[in-house]
């Protein structure tokens, strides 16, 4: 199964970048506050007109509705509250999950509360469900007047999972609290469930549908097996150097007929601005102390038994304190309160997955430099009629990565262009 052509294009200017940190990697490093000394950030919040001094800022992510934003839901179940205070270097906070009982229901969404007053950074989320991910997110920069925000999820996909009882919710949001950050992040988390099949749900307003055909979750998967870490920092993996390759062993079940890998991916540290990252020689010659270099090409790569079965350029999300704090209050960039998921269809690959052998998945990103939390969910649709399902692939071959860098520089004025192709 050949990949599909992928062009990639990438123009680097030297933009000033603002250094945002996150605690996910131990020790946190001794600092001052570098967007309160840079950025007159507090003095341009508009206050809600109601002069009250408890009222908070609202942030926003720009989003769509979800489909069924205007059902009434049959359901509604608070699963998770938690005040995320000094956090780093701690285990997940963890609760058991329990589907909503005498509850019938076609549809879940999730809705995450936020709020938090003081000094803090960004900080980097996520929320699993039995290790399998559910939401990646980010929180916005409070204030010490306070700020809040809230995002919503379709989470249908994950049915199979969300009708299991007692499996582990975890949310992982490493924090540091001290004299100079004060602010603590209080999280709730409540599923909406809702029953699309029943007319006691009004269902007006309900009229765009809710499955397309290009949906690859257009019923869900019958099984989710994630490819993740043991959850003990985390379940995503931690992705350092271009070598770092994290595994999973994984049987599948022989009566699978299709397959769909969803990847969950961060950057941070260094290659936080992996897209604006100049080449090694720029920051060597110029003897400049960053570390933020490697060129600005990175791929993450999906691998099954050590072949490259997809790969996915991921979308450049800033996070709030990213560039500039100030182009992210009150509306925050795209993605930054839900980041988006990337499927890889390996339904090709059954061949090579039904033969109730464990295989490895793995999962690497080229070119990176620390570090990248990346994790993977295994959707597997099942056909209950049949024992085994019989699959062969016809022909395998991994379009070669052809990457052209072109840099021009003279001391600290310069441009630089990597192109990348995979093609047949
Ligand atoms: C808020 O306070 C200002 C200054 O005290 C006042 O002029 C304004 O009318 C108040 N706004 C509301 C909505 O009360
Ligand atoms: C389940 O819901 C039905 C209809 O609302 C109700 O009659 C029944 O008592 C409920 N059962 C339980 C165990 O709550
Ligand atoms: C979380 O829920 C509790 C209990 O309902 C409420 O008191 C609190 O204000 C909520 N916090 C946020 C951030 O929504
Ligand atoms: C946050 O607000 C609460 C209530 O107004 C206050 O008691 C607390 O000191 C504030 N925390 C910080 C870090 O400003
Ligand atoms: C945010 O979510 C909370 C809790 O679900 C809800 O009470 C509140 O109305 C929401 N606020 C907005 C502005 O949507
Ligand atoms: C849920 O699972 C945990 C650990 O696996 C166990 O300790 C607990 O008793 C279970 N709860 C119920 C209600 O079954
Ligand atoms: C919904 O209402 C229609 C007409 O009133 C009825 O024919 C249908 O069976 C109902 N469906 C369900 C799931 O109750």
């Amino acid at each position: 199964m050949p990949l599909p052509p992928l062009t990639l294009l990438l123009l680097t200017s030297l933009i000033p970048i603002c250094s945002s940190s996150f605690a996910a990697e131990p020790p946190p490093p001794p600092r001052t506050l570098p967007h309160q000394s840079h950025f007159t950030k507090h003095k341009f919040h508009i206050k809600n007109d109601n002069n009250k001094s408890d009222s908070y800022q609202q942030y926003f992510e720009i989003t769509r509705p979800l489909p069924f934003d205007t059902l009434i839901p049959s359901c509604t179940l608070p699963v998770f509250s938690h005040n995320f205070d000094n956090t780093i270097g701690l285990p997940p906070a963890t609760t058991d999950y329990f589907p909503p009982t005498n509850c019938t229901w076609t549809h879940v969404s999730l809705h995450l509360t936020v709020a938090s007053n003081g000094s803090q950074y960004d900080r980097i989320s996520a929320v699993w469900l039995g290790g399998a991910e559910l939401l990646r997110t980010s929180t916005a920069e409070p204030t010490p007047d306070g700020v809040f925000w809230n995002v919503s999820k379709d989470l249908t996909r994950y049915s199979s999972l969300l009708r299991q009882e007692n499996i582990t919710l975890s949310v992982m949001l490493e924090n540091v609290v001290n004299d100079v950050y004060t602010g603590v992040y209080r999280l709730n988390l409540t599923f909406l469930y809702y029953d699309t099949d029943s007319n006691d749900t009004s269902s007006e307003g309900f009229n765009f549908p809710l499955k397309t055909h290009w949906d690859l979750y257009e019923n869900p998967a019958d099984l989710i097996i994630p490819v993740s870490g043991n959850g003990d920092e985390g379940f995503w993996f931690r992705i350092k150097k271009d070598s770092d390759v994290k595994y999973k062993g994984i049987q599948i079940p022989s009566n699978t007929y299709k397959a769909v890998i969803e990847i969950y991916v961060s950057f941070h540290g260094n290659d936080e601005f992996w897209y604006s990252n100049p080449p090694d020689s720029y920051i060597e010659m110029n003897n400049l102390e960053t570390k933020r270099g490697h060129g600005a090409y990175r791929e993450v790569l999906v691998m099954l038994n050590d072949n490259v079965v997809g790969s996915v350029i991921p979308f450049p999300v800033i996070f709030t304190g990213g560039i500039n704090p100030l182009f992210w209050e009150p509306i925050v960039s795209i993605g930054a309160f839900d980041l988006p998921s990337y499927d890889i269809d390996l339904t090709p690959f059954l061949g090579m997955l039904l033969d109730g052998k464990k295989h490895s998945f793995g999962l690497k990103v080229a070119d990176a430099i620390s570090f990248w939390l990346v994790d993977a969910n295994l959707h597997l649709w099942l056909d209950d009629n049949l024992k085994e399902v019989q699959a062969m692939a016809i022909e395998y071959s991994v379009p070669n990565i052809n990457l052209e860098r072109e840099s021009k520089f003279h001391e600290l004025d310069g441009s630089f262009e990597i192109e990348g192709k995979r093609k047949e």
